[in-house]
């Protein structure tokens, strides 16, 4: 089970739990992506000024990043109410249809995984997108009619691991698209801190220094390791999460001081031994780790290529000479220039 929490993946609705309470409520409270925040913050105050609803968003980055809480954060901002669903759990047009009637006036609607819409769902989003109405048919057949409703303005929230799979036409009915980032250690540091207080760990700041550079850059990831790292101070150490604490804590959990955990190394470790440093197509890759290969490509990709470890070619994915290194192996000996301008 633990091991299953350090991936990524919600396994438990315990963990589903703490996680909604760890949320940062409003745009204030959030840390990092100063950027966004600062975008968000003229985009929100000026619907707010103009006494319209916000214009739709989209948010792309890898798991974690805080996509679904910032979709929360801009309904209590906005002070409207909050619905949540997600691409795969909208399989007919009637299942959008049946949640955009029930929206009221500026809430907004949080789409999860939005590239995975079906196209007859996506299809009638773009009317009710563009000039907040519905089409709707009744009937089958020849006798089939087409109803227009009229809605209320809302905010349509996207939010998708991967730009690259949304159609054109959606793309472009966003008014605001935003990429997340990884987070820099000292965000990370400030959200373990913030973490700690809310669920009473006792941690220094070396503590949440030592946690903060093994998040992979990632909240959710953080928050998990504070907790796991909580258990073994509680029940190794005195119950107080020291730097030291953390470090042996978390190289019991088989978290490296990359931030890497098995299923990353699995990936590394095929890729430079079983591949020879590639190139690799995605697909052999994600069979010889035993994943799938979107998890591969959203979960451990974005994070190992960030850090300089592997790179992705036309022909395919290559180990660089840090991921030797991180392995604990010489890297190969080979032209620098092998793989350009493939
Ligand atoms: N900026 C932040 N400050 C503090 N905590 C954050 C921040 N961003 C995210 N978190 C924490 O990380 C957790 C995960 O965030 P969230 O669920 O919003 O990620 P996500 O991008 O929607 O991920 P997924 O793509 O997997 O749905 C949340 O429980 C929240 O506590
Ligand atoms: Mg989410």
């Amino acid at each position: 089970m633990r091991e299953e929490f350090l991936d990524g993946e919600l396994t438990d609705d315990a963990e589903a739990d703490i996680e909604s309470g760890l949320r940062p409520r409003s745009l204030d409270e959030f840390i990092g992506q100063p950027r966004l925040r600062e975008h968000l913050d003229i985009v929100l105050e000026a619907a707010r000024r103009r006494g319209q609803s916000v214009d739709h968003l989209l948010f792309a980055g890898p798991p974690g990043l805080g996509k679904t809480t910032l979709a929360g954060i801009i309904a209590h901002d906005m002070g409207v109410s909050l619905h949540v669903t997600s691409g795969p759990a909208l399989e007919r047009a009637g299942d959008l249809a049946a949640i955009l009637t029930k929206l009221g006036d500026g809430d907004v609607l949080f789409i999860d995984e939005i590239h995975r819409l079906p196209r007859a769902v996506e299809e009638i989003l773009y009317p009710a997108m563009e000039d907040f109405q519905l089409d709707i048919v009744v009937g089958k057949g020849p006798a089939a009619t087409s109803i227009r409703l009229t809605m209320a303005p809302f905010t349509l929230v996207g939010a998708t691991t991967r730009t690259g799979m949304i159609t054109g036409p959606l793309r472009d009915r966003f008014g605001f698209v935003a990429r997340l980032e990884y987070y820099t250690p000292d965000e990370l540091t400030a959200i373990v801190l913030r973490a700690a207080s809310i669920l009473n760990v006792s941690i220094d700041d070396d503590g949440a220094i030592e946690i903060a550079r093994r998040s992979r850059g990632t909240p959710r990831i953080a928050n998990r390791l504070l907790r796991r790292v909580r258990d073994f101070a509680e029940v190794r150490a005195d119950g107080r999460i020291t730097s030291g604490v953390a470090a042996d804590g978390l190289e019991v959990f088989g978290v490296d001081h990359l931030g890497l955990d098995r299923s990353d190394r699995a990936v590394l470790d095929a890729l430079c031994s079983r591949f020879n440093g590639g190139p690799v197509g995605l697909s052999t890759l994600a069979i010889a780790v035993s994943e799938q290969p979107e998890t591969v490509e959203d979960v451990h990709e974005p994070f190992l290529i960030q850090q300089g470890l592997i790179s992705r070619t036309p022909r395919g994915r290559i180990a660089l000479d840090a991921a030797y290194r991180h392995l604990n192996h010489e890297p190969p000996d080979r032209p620098a220039n092998l793989f350009d301008g493939q």
